[in-house]
């Protein structure tokens, strides 16, 4: 969990305890506005101006295919960021959109579209409430993007098929749920299972001034996930867990050689509407 919660510029306590669908878009809008120059900074060579990451194991959708063919479609990318995705489906002969709760992580993929003479079309909204008419997308995906930070999952995939065409597709990557059970330490200390997978009370942290929510992350466990996609009426396709590349030595936030060898880090899941 806490897949990239910014190093905290003042002083944070982190809690679980209950947070509702409007605390945590405020928190995590604040808290990715703070962190988005760092964050690409920090990520964006490993993700590449139009290249299209899963999530820190490296696996790309070069090699996966989870989207299918995207050439000719309407392509909507939740927690777009700086919209390396987007431009990879660009790049593809797709016509994506990005949707991305912080300006500043949009005003990133702007930089990156004057860079390349490219124009990936972003609009900045929560993903909990999409800002488009009911069936207006052939693909909807998202790489570690919003999924995980929506309080009511259930209503998020409703929501996601609503603007959906009949025969979509939805793939997602989230942290994997089992990763909840370990502290978020990249090292030794990650491997000791201590709170229970069973416990969905929000990752919470709390700034210690003030006494707000700074940022938050919402667990759901595998089963969870697979009865929102089967009662928002998808049928899942595909549910990749990608293994950590023996050579691949990177450390992002708490995924590691040394976590990633032995547990898996990143959830995919695949899902069609029916035609
Ligand atoms: C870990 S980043 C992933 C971004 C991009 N997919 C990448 O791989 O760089 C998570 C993104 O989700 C966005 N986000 C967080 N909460 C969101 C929400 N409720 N609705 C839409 N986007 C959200 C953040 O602003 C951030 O850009």
């Amino acid at each position: 969990m806490t897949a990239d919660a910014s190093p905290p510029a003042r002083p944070v306590r982190a809690e679980r305890r209950p947070v509702d669908e409007q605390d945590s878009l405020q928190a995590n809008r604040a808290d990715w506005d703070r962190y988005a120059d760092e964050y690409q900074a920090t990520h964006g060579e490993f993700l590449g101006d139009d290249g299209f990451l899963w999530g820190p194991e490296g696996v790309r959708e070069d090699s996966l295919g989870a989207l299918g063919p995207v050439a000719g479609k309407d392509v909507l990318e939740l927690g777009c960021g700086a919209g390396q995705c987007s431009r990879w489906v660009l790049r593809h002969q797709g016509r994506p959109v990005g949707l991305d709760v912080s300006m500043r992580q949009l005003q990133h993929s702007r930089r990156i579209d004057l860079e390349h003479g490219t124009a990936v079309p972003t609009v900045c909204a929560g993903a909990a409430a999409i800002p488009f008419t009911d069936d207006a997308f052939d693909v909807v995906f998202s790489a570690f993007g919003a999924l995980q930070f929506i309080a009511d999952a259930d209503a998020l995939v409703t929501e996601i098929a609503r603007v959906t065409r009949p025969g979509g597709r939805l793939a997602f990557s989230v942290t994997h749920p089992t990763r909840w059970m370990f502290p978020d330490d990249p090292g030794e200390g990650g491997l000791l299972a201590s709170q229970s997978y069973w416990d969905r009370t929000p990752y919470v942290e709390v700034d210690d001034e003030t006494g707000e929510t700074s940022y938050v992350e919402h667990h759901r466990t595998l089963g969870d996930w697979v009865r929102a996609l089967t009662a928002a009426g998808y049928r899942l396709v595909d549910l990749i867990e990608p293994e950590w590349p023996a050579d691949h030595d990177r450390v992002w936030g708490g995924w590691s050689r040394t976590r990633g060898l032995l547990t898996p880090g990143t959830a995919l899941f695949v899902a069609d509407l029916p035609g």
